[in-house]
């Protein structure tokens, strides 16, 4: 594809019980996420093993979903879930019995079957994932028990769904992708950002070439947590806050980065290639403590060591450049950013939402006089098919002003239709890579480090990802 052409560009798509027991059960590791490989290292394929880029599902007359991990999401997701048309939750897993007959009971008030409940042991998980009724396993566990979880699953024949991030070290990332490759089956990461109304509007508009070239972008995720962070109720044992004592890295910024990099065509024509993170210093949770946390509360013991901000610089092949900021310590309205630009023009979301969470937009040859015009006309003009078919639907079942239920409805279509995922294990290696790459630049002094191609070169290729042809979920028999 000739670099930056707009006609390119056009035609391009058609916890646990106690953290320490876990780990003390060699069940995920609570180690700092940090790259301890080469970072462009790209480890050769095994024999048998081939890649999965439009790789469909086998056809599923019904996905039966095994949940593990039913704290805030899992349990709510658990709902959703339940709620799509051809999807069955057959089994629930978490630590917590409570938490288990929790989701169980809920289930049954929707008026669905009761699940299986698992439970008993931190590794219950495995005997959820090979259950014979179990097609997709989706995962809402503390970060660092994603990868095994996973990887169990994979190694059962599951395909898996695994919330933000799929891992947080390279070489567990470059293992889910070979694992994915030789089962033959698919990892997905759950991020339903992606899935965002404006989101996939934005994302039809460069495809349609609004924006020209598309030259960078900017997103991220800003969102005070502090008051969750210190609860004693709301992250089970406080794993999130303890990540903020273990590493100094962009541990979230997917639910900004993944829609820049979709409309980006990133592993879809172009891939990202380098990387370079800067951090303001740690003082935000230490702050936040001293003014509202007794002294007698076991946070005292720790030190944060995450900086504040932690902004991530993005090269990309086709010479963009993408900003991806993470920022869960500082007092502020929420904002994902999602910002993106090109010779004919820009879109800033959060920036400009006065309501409704529509944004603002400045394009050529319509707009000029330096003044920025609402995003809402644009937003009914290019509003993704999804969206069209199923928004009522994602408002009255989901999170997340419905994003969370269009991602769920989505992944059960997809298995049901026999079509290859929107978002497959290289997707979600790349937009969570970042976590381990900052660790590597930070060490580094803010220096560049080489983003892994996890496409093995299969990114230069244009293909149909989140922006895809309307089609219909098959009938409930
Ligand atoms: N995509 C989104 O919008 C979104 C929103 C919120 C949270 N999340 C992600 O969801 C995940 C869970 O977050 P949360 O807020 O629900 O945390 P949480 O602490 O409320 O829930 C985690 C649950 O996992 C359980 N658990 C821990 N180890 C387990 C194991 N080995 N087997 C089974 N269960 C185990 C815990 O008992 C707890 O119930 C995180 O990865 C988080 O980043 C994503």
């Amino acid at each position: 594809m000739p670099k930056n052409s707009p006609v390119s560009r056009r035609s391009l798509l058609g916890g646990a019980l106690a953290g320490g027991t876990l780990a003390a059960a060699g069940i995920g590791s609570a180690s700092p996420a940090e790259a301890s490989v080469a970072t462009s290292a790209t480890p050769g394929r095994r024999p048998g093993q081939k890649t999965m880029v439009d790789v469909a599902f086998d056809v599923h007359g019904t996905v039966r979903v095994g949940v593990v991990g039913l704290g805030n999401r899992g349990s709510g997701m658990s709902q959703g879930w339940a709620a799509v048309p051809g999807a069955v939750v057959t089994a629930v897993c978490d630590v917590r019995a409570d938490r288990v007959k929790r989701t169980a009971d809920q289930l049954v008030v929707q008026g669905k079957t009761r699940p299986a409940e698992v439970t008993g042991s931190t590794d219950a998980f495995t005997r959820l994932v090979t259950r014979d009724d179990v097609d997709l396993v989706y995962i809402a566990t503390p970060w660092e028990f994603h990868y095994a979880q996973g990887k169990a699953a994979l190694l059962a024949g599951k395909h898996v769904m695994v919330e933000l991030p799929v891992a947080t070290r390279l070489e567990e990332l470059w293992d889910l992708v070979n694992t994915s490759e030789r089962t033959r089956r698919h990892l997905m990461l759950a991020e339903n950002c992606s899935y965002g109304r404006n989101e996939l509007a934005m994302l039809k508009m460069a495809h349609d070439g609004l924006f020209g070239d598309v030259t960078n972008g900017h997103g991220g995720y800003l969102h005070d947590l502090r008051s969750l962070l210190f609860s004693d109720t709301y992250y089970t044992d406080s794993w999130r806050r303890l990540w903020h004592t273990r590493s100094t890295a962009s541990f979230y910024a997917m639910h900004g980065l993944a829609p820049i990099a979709a409309a980006m065509d990133i592993n879809r024509g172009d891939r990202m290639t380098t990387l370079r993170a800067t951090a303001t210093e740690p003082k935000g949770l230490a702050d936040y403590r001293a003014r509202f946390v007794d002294r007698s509360h076991p946070s005292w013991n720790e030190t944060y060591i995450n900086g504040d901000l932690v902004t991530c610089l993005i090269d990309t092949a086709q010479g963009r450049v993408i900003r991806a900021e993470h920022d869960v310590s500082s007092p502020r309205p929420y904002s994902r950013i999602n910002t993106l630009a090109g010779t004919r023009g820009t879109f800033e979301d959060y920036a400009g939402a006065t309501s409704g969470g529509a944004g603002r937009v400045y394009l050529e040859p319509d707009h000029g006089g330096h003044t920025w015009r609402d995003f809402a006309p644009y937003r009914a003009e290019f509003d993704h098919w999804l969206w069209k078919k199923i928004g009522d639907d994602a408002a009255n079942n989901g999170g997340h002003g419905g994003m969370d239920y269009v991602l769920q409805w989505r992944t059960v279509q997809l298995m049901r239709t026999g079509a290859a995922p929107d978002i497959d294990v290289y997707d979600s290696a790349a937009w969570c890579a970042p976590v381990p790459l900052s660790v590597a630049s930070l060490a580094a002094g803010g220096s560049p480090v080489d983003f892994p191609d996890f496409t093995r070169g299969t990114w230069a290729k244009p293909r149909t990802g989140l922006d895809s042809r309307a089609s219909e979920m098959p009938p409930v028999a």
